[in-house]
């Protein structure tokens, strides 16, 4: 398909596992499982289509509050994700970045989250970023925090800090700002994802829930945004 206008960075809010198993009179972990094997089809057509930044939020810092079983299934799903995906995305020119805080995560699973970063470092087609423990007020708290630090160790006045030189300390460092994020499952809301970086974003919202999300769904939103108006402030000549 060609696309008059393709999105630098399209992020994707996957909501919607819970409802789609509880349709089914399944248990939510069904849900989280349906809702991973509706990724990989994501993540190829967006390399197809040269789009360079896709963000896909798979666990965010207010997730904690979830049932423990639920956040064990949610970890188990990545792990068993990353084990059997990363030499494709390898092989497919995809760099893995992670978005969030992966200290608070099982050891072994920050181990493989570091193996799989390692893995496809020197892939350029495009980036994946994986929100995991992922808040956008964390991510801004930290990058305030890196930006200041920064700023003591080499004796820089705070009055020098430029935009760029904070940008370069949040988790989507030197990637554009989200062109497109997209929200499944009926609700209208942002949930702390890529607070900063969705500025100027256009927004597609469905009411189709994550696991039900094809290829289609995905190419009608890129279409839906080739035939959005962009202004950023300014006007249309
Ligand atoms: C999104 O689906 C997956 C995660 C937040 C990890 P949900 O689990 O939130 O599904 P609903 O919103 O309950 O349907
Ligand atoms: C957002 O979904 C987080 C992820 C998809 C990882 P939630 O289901 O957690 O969001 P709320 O609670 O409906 O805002
Ligand atoms: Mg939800």
């Amino acid at each position: 398909m060609e696309l008059t206008k393709t999105p630098n960075h399209v992020a994707i809010i996957m909501d919607g596992n819970g409802r789609w198993a509880k349709q089914r009179n399944l248990p939510r972990t069904a849900g989280h499982k349906a809702g991973a094997a509706r990724v990989e089809e994501i993540i190829e057509t967006s390399g197809n289509l040269g789009i360079k930044s896709l963000s896909l939020f798979a666990f965010s810092t207010e997730n904690w509050k979830r049932p423990k079983n639920e956040i064990k299934n949610i970890m188990k799903l990545l792990e068993y994700y990353l084990k059997n995906n990363v030499e494709d995305l390898s092989k497919n020119g995809i760099r893995l970045n992670l978005l969030g805080d992966i200290s608070k995560l099982d050891e072994a699973l920050q181990n493989q989250l570091k193996l799989a970063l390692l893995k496809t470092e020197n892939n350029d087609k495009m980036m994946l970023n994986i929100g995991l423990n992922y808040g956008g007020q964390d991510e801004i708290l930290r990058a305030v925090r890196g930006t200041l630090m920064d700023c003591i160790k080499m004796g820089k006045d705070p009055e020098e800090i430029s935009k760029e030189y904070f940008e370069d300390h949040l988790d989507t460092a030197k990637q554009a700002m989200v062109d497109l994020l997209i929200r499944p499952s009926g609700e209208y809301r942002i949930s702390n994802f890529l607070l900063y970086q969705c500025a100027y974003a256009e927004f597609w919202f469905s009411d189709i829930l994550w696991p039900d999300f094809t290829k289609e769904k995905y190419l009608e939103a890129l279409e839906d945004y080739a035939n959005r108006q962009r202004r950023f402030g300014g006007v249309n000549v």
